[in-house]
């Protein structure tokens, strides 16, 4: 699908955009035509970094790097002068870190959201794409509450959002992305060593970037506001998806595993639409959108009928071979 009509052109700015979210959004701009991308985030190590990958690319000219942290709302109401576009990535993502110190992360993920919303409808800013996570539905970790309010907000009707549209995109695992299992798996079996598992029957979604951000460009373009975006995406179990690496960095089959319990705040399947979320869902051939619940009428039959919630358990599990020819593809394992 094309996106020029809602990217040339336009001042776009990226909360949290030296993170993985961001590093790829930027590849997948460089076929249009935006004015100006500013990256917003606060470690100066990561921007000079993102800097010099990126200062061979025509699209580098566009570009501008701003510190500043999502908590403070003076620093984001000067750089959203004249933004037609935020994408807002920033986050405390990691759910150990979260269970450890919840409150930083109501700091960024819930009052840092806040002020984006503010800042954004005070300076006008046409469309605001907020990215979430499965991990925000039916949470049971301090990292998905955070994360279920940074929805709650977004698409609240607490500040008056006339001239600002809204909407969430949530996806699951995306397993390059920093933080992810991979790189403890690859040190694991260079060491020889069993790969850790948390539990056998953990199940997960998994995609990847490149689609996540299809799908944000595609709210960008159809989203009405205040609409949550759902990608399709398959799901595998864990202990699959560690054979399957292990057997193609390794070339064995059945490498050695280690179960090692589940972490705190952990589940052991995900959920991206609950069943009450699919009462107000539509589907759609690779996504669905969840509207506002207020705006479902509630005393349709069809409204009132149970739903299947939308899960990692009970969705297609990806074989073996094809989480292989999935990494290959993907170049995850080198
Ligand atoms: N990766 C996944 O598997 C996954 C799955 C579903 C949803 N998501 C969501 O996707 C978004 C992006 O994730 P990601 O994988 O790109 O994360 P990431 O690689 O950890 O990047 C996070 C980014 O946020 C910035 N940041 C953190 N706190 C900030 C603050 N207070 N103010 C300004 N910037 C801040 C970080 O830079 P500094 O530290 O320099 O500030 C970094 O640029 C997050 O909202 C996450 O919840 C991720």
């Amino acid at each position: 699908m094309n996106y020029s009509d809602v990217l040339n052109s336009k001042n776009i700015l990226i909360t949290g955009g030296t993170g993985s979210f961001g590093h790829q959004m930027i590849k997948e701009l460089m076929p249009y035509k935006p004015k100006s991308i500013t990256i917003f985030s606060r470690d100066e190590d990561k921007q000079h970094s993102m800097k010099m990958e990126l200062e061979k690319e025509p699209i580098f000219k566009k570009m501008q790097f701003i510190i500043g942290d999502i908590r403070d709302y003076d620093r984001l109401y000067t750089v959203t002068k004249d933004i037609d576009v935020i994408f807002h990535a920033a986050a405390l993502k990691q759910v150990p870190t979260v269970e450890s110190y919840p409150y930083e992360a109501v700091k960024t993920n819930i009052f840092g959201a806040y002020n984006v919303v503010k800042a954004a409808v005070a300076r006008k800013v046409k469309n605001v794409v907020a990215i979430s996570t499965d991990k925000a539905v039916k949470p049971v970790n301090a990292m998905g509450m955070t994360k279920a309010l940074q929805e709650k907000i977004m698409l609240s009707d607490d500040l008056t959002k006339d001239s600002t549209k809204f909407c969430c995109v949530r996806y699951g695992n995306v397993l390059g992305s920093r933080g992810s299992v991979i790189p403890l798996w690859n040190s694991k079996i260079e060491a020889k060593q069993p790969l850790p598992i948390t539990h056998k029957e953990m199940t997960r979604f998994l995609l990847t970037l490149s689609e996540a951000i299809d799908l944000v460009f595609y709210s960008l373009k159809h989203g009405k506001g205040n609409e949550i975006f759902v990608k399709k995406a398959s799901a595998a179990k864990i202990t699959d998806l560690a054979l399957a690496y292990a057997e193609l960095k390794t070339g064995k089959k059945n490498y050695p595993l280690e179960f090692i319990g589940i972490r705190a705040g952990e589940k052991i399947d995900e959920i991206l639409i609950s069943e009450e979320e699919m009462r107000c869902s539509i589907e759609r051939k690779d996504h669905f959108v969840i509207n506002q619940e207020e705006k479902v009428d509630k005393l349709s039959t069809k409204s009132l009928i149970s739903h299947e919630y939308y899960g990692s358990a009970n969705t297609k599990h990806l074989t073996i071979d094809e989480l292989k020819h999935m990494m290959k593809k993907l170049q995850w394992v080198v």
